[in-house]
């Protein structure tokens, strides 16, 4: 009889555990007021976000953003510019939870293996032709060529790429449920940091030579941006 009676209660505490977790993995959280639109310019420590202007020198202006009307210079390494809608350009976004990027690539161009530690992301091909990938934390890869009108979703934290498969420029529009998602970039953050990871730690780490190892951050050093 007791024992009976405590298998659907531990199943009760397993999905109020499991619920306790999912919602405590959201991002960014509600806003407790219409808007307040970030103080760029402020020096206060802050926890999370911008402080308010006052709403008396908020205007129109604050809500609205052209940035991403324009395409981004992809005249670099990879062959692709992310113009970013974020609170640090946007401020109207301050404490709201969501933002947005437009990713230009040329034919062959790569938006280079990343995660958004802070947010999901959610794609839309506006013009092209894309095959965009993520790795699980199962280390399964999913991955599909994406067209225009066509979308797709990264799920936050996991590492991904978007890859021009297209004869001709291609456009995506992402959002995320953040107003500043964050961008680890694999390339950079492994070969590019200040000061630079030890050699000792990337020759164990991935198995090779200092030769190795010095030929990446001779391509990825003294930059975050490429
Ligand atoms: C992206 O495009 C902008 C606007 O043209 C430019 O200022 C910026 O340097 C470009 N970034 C990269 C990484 O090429």
């Amino acid at each position: 009889m007791e024992y009976s009676n405590s298998k659907p209660r531990s199943l009760l505490i397993l999905f109020a555990t499991v619920f306790l977790i999912i919602s405590s993995c959201r991002a960014d959280p509600d806003p407790l007021q219409d808007f307040c639109v970030a103080n760029l310019q402020a020096t206060d420590i802050t926890v999370d976000g911008f402080p308010c202007k006052p709403t008396s020198s908020v205007v129109s202006d604050d809500f609205f953003f052209s940035g991403l009307s324009a395409p981004g210079n992809t005249n670099n390494m990879f062959g692709s510019n992310i113009t970013q809608a974020n609170v640090a350009n946007f401020p109207g976004l301050n404490t709201l939870g969501l933002s947005m990027n437009r990713v230009d690539l040329v034919p062959g161009g790569i938006n280079p293996l990343h995660s958004h530690p802070r947010a999901t992301e959610l794609g839309f091909i506006l013009q092209g032709e894309v095959l965009v990938g993520f790795v699980s934390t199962a280390n399964a890869f999913y991955s599909k060529t994406v067209k225009a009108g066509e979308s797709f979703v990264i799920p936050r934290g996991l590492v991904h790429f978007q890859f021009n498969v297209g004869t001709g420029n291609a456009v995506v529009i992402t959002a995320f449920d953040s107003q500043l998602p964050g961008v680890v970039l694999a390339p950079f953050t492994l070969f590019g940091s200040t000061p630079a990871i030890p050699n000792d730690v990337l020759t164990k780490t991935f198995q090779v030579d200092q030769s190795v190892i010095n030929l990446l951050k001779s391509k990825f050093s003294g930059s975050t941006n490429y």
